[in-house]
């Protein structure tokens, strides 16, 4: 076995105790990149598109700043596996194979993510790694894949819907270990990436299995869709260290997003009826809401994986998404994830709400959020009541419009759902 290939105990901050995390060298930051689902869904996963993200990648500064993986996601594969039972990348899609596309994208210094899944088939009725889970694992490394999300679909289900069952036979912590183990094997590096929709608390083991972890069912690109994801986010911070973090879903909120109705093929499926009435909603984000969306996933150390076609994205946008302030924050090597703190004077969280107040540690500072969740209004902090803060003054700059100042405190005046970071240091 490779020598970094161990799952080491870390000091971990879990209650203090000690956590196993996998140490495979990988993800010690969140993942920056793009994924082709929320971009086209099955039409997405193509060698064409992959290659045009990653083109965009470098031609548009993307790249220079950190965005770095290039993942497919479903339906890239064909309808079979051959005769040997490996997986064959649908011809039509990747008329040069995998490993063609892999070279191509890293001589541009980028790497490949491709999407799999745990059970028999994958959510779009593709073949899934059941029973394959050696040879699927080998045909990644031999390929050159850099990331692989594991779904969780067509698992072994005791009843209800087949396709996401939601009884269970067995924990989905048993088949995440068991391709682990086998990804492990190859002596391959490849960044592990859970998708079993934050199902059996996968925040509490997580961390020794993968190196990040959905935490939820998915994004579908609403602001009701950011307030449930955020607001779980919040309480299980906790969880996230350098090489396993809470994943809180591929960006969504780009009206140049148009997440392609292929996925009718799922639609029997209670998950996906709620995707078809929300595809017709995706990019009703305002401005201010795609700032909030882009910043509490920033700071609560969420992998960002654009869900858009970066070869169009509006300079707005792209200049939201290369937010070098944030994005250092993201990529911070503590690791931290910000959770909300409760100034003194104001009532605690909600579950389900989004909170007004969150703030993390940095390897030199502390990151402060607030959020105006609830229409525009002026929001202030004393720096007294942040964690790891205190009495006394201290440095800022406010990440979105670069102002800076010092004192005792910051105050921001918001539109509704808009957000200010600030980024606080001593003085
Ligand atoms: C879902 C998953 C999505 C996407 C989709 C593809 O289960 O949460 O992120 O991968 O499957 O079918």
């Amino acid at each position: 076995m490779h020598p970094s290939y161990v799952v080491a105990v870390l000091a971990g901050t879990v209650s203090a105790t000690a956590i196993r995390r996998l140490d495979n060298g990988l993800g010690k930051t969140p993942a920056l990149g793009w994924n082709s689902w929320n971009q086209g869904g099955c039409d997405a996963a193509s060698a064409s598109v992959a290659l045009a993200t990653a083109k965009a990648f470098v031609d548009r500064g993307l790249k220079d700043v950190g965005y770095t993986y290039v993942n497919i996601d479903d339906c890239w594969s064909a309808k079979s596996r051959n005769s040997s039972g490996y997986l064959v990348p649908d011809s039509s899609k990747f008329p040069k194979g995998m490993k063609e596309l892999a070279d191509q994208i890293h001589d541009l210094g980028l790497k490949l993510g491709l999407y799999g899944d745990a059970g028999t088939l994958t959510c779009g009725g593709y073949p899934g790694s059941q029973g394959y889970e050696q040879k699927d694992a080998q045909l990644l490394a031999s390929w050159g894949i850099d990331y692989w999300k594991y779904d969780n679909c067509y698992t072994p289900c005791n009843s209800g819907t087949e396709q996401t069952c939601s009884s269970p036979a067995g924990t989905s912590q048993t088949w995440y270990v068991k391709m682990r183990d086998y990804l492990l094997s190859t002596n391959h590096p490849i960044l592990y990436s859970l998708c079993n929709w934050g199902r059996d608390d996968v925040w509490t083991w997580g961390a020794s299995v993968g190196n990040s972890w959905r935490m939820s069912i998915d994004n579908w690109g609403a602001w009701a869709d950011v307030v449930r994801i955020a607001s779980a986010a919040g309480p299980i911070a906790q969880y996230a260290g350098p090489g396993a973090f809470n994943d809180l879903d591929m960006m969504v909120g780009s009206p140049n997003s148009s997440i392609h109705p292929c996925i009718g093929h799922v639609a029997h499926s209670g998950l996906y009826d709620d995707i078809l009435v929300q595809i017709i909603g995706n990019g009703k984000l305002t401005n201010a809401e795609e700032r909030t969306h882009f910043g509490l996933w920033a700071i609560t150390k969420s992998p960002i994986l654009m869900g858009t076609d970066m070869t169009t994205l509006s300079t707005t946008r792209l200049n939201l998404i290369k937010n070098k302030g944030i994005l250092a924050i993201n990529q911070d090597p503590l690791g931290n994830a910000a959770t909300t703190f409760t100034p003194s004077g104001k009532s605690p969280p909600v579950s389900g709400q989004l909170y007004r107040y969150w703030a993390g540690k940095l390897s030199d500072g502390v990151v402060i959020g607030l959020v105006a969740s609830d229409g525009a209004e002026t929001l202030s902090v004393n720096f007294a009541d942040v964690p790891d803060l205190g009495s006394g003054a201290y440095n800022w700059i406010e990440l979105f419009t670069g102002s800076t100042g010092s004192g005792t405190s910051v105050a921001a005046s918001l539109d509704s759902h808009d957000m200010a970071i600030y980024k606080v240091t001593r003085t």
